[in-house]
């Protein structure tokens, strides 16, 4: 969605959310690239079907897809179109963001991820991020802490095994990042089935 111009406030307010015309907010991202106000141009939180509606009219395809991700929402379906299309997928929320007003706990809690993290010696976070890593993604965690962010790096001289990977697999999936607050009944999006095309 677009926002009126003038001072960004988050929450929103519903009355500043209106829909965005992707064609020429696209143009104009991809004259930046021209000029070489930036190297690259990509989207976030973009599902196939808005993915579709961007590569209608793009001359330069999005570089990257920045969408939540983790084992609790794998992303299969996205990863697959972007692929297809030569699309990165990076992941938000790789931790599962617990302590945000976004995010849940289930990632660090998780039964599957604690088991495989005590047998392999590693730390939950550590095991998260490699699947992910595994997976093919870019990963964008956040850390503010000096020695999680170094703990957070040591995921790159091991791996994980095939009854490993199956069993993160088979993890029940759920979006957690509903985006609640871009949804209003006189804004673009009037449900959140509608903000995510169908994709909980
Ligand atoms: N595009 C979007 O719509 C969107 C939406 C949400 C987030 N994002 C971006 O995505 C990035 C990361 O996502 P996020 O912050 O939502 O979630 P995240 O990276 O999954 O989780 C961050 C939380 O995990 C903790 N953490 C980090 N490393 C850890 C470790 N090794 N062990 C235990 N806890 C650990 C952090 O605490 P400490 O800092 O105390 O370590 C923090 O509380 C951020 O830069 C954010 O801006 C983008």
């Amino acid at each position: 969605m677009s926002m009126k111009p003038g001072a960004i406030e988050y929450p929103p307010k519903t009355e500043d959310i209106i829909p965005m015309d992707f064609k020429s907010v696209w143009e104009a991202m991809e004259d930046c690239q021209r000029k070489g106000l930036t190297k690259s141009i990509g989207v976030s939180n973009f599902t196939p079907k808005k993915l579709d509606q961007i590569l209608a009219c793009a001359t330069i395809p999005p570089a990257v897809n920045q969408v939540e991700l983790n084992p609790y929402w794998q992303q299969k379906k996205l990863r697959d179109y972007c692929k297809a299309n030569g699309i990165t997928v990076a992941a938000f929320s790789p931790l599962g963001a617990a302590g945000t007003s976004w995010g849940s706990s289930r990632v660090m809690e998780s039964e599957v991820l604690n088991d495989i993290a005590k047998a392999k010696g590693k730390s939950v976070a550590q095991v998260c991020l490699r699947w992910e890593y595994e997976q093919g993604v870019a990963i964008v965690a956040k850390s503010y802490n000096k020695e999680r962010m170094k703990q957070n790096l040591e995921i790159f001289d091991w791996g994980l095994n095939e009854e490993e990977t199956k069993k993160i697999g088979e993890i029940p999936q759920s979006r957690v990042h509903l985006g609640e607050e871009f949804i209003s009944v006189t804004g673009p999006f009037k449900t959140v089935e509608e903000l995510w095309d169908g994709e909980l």
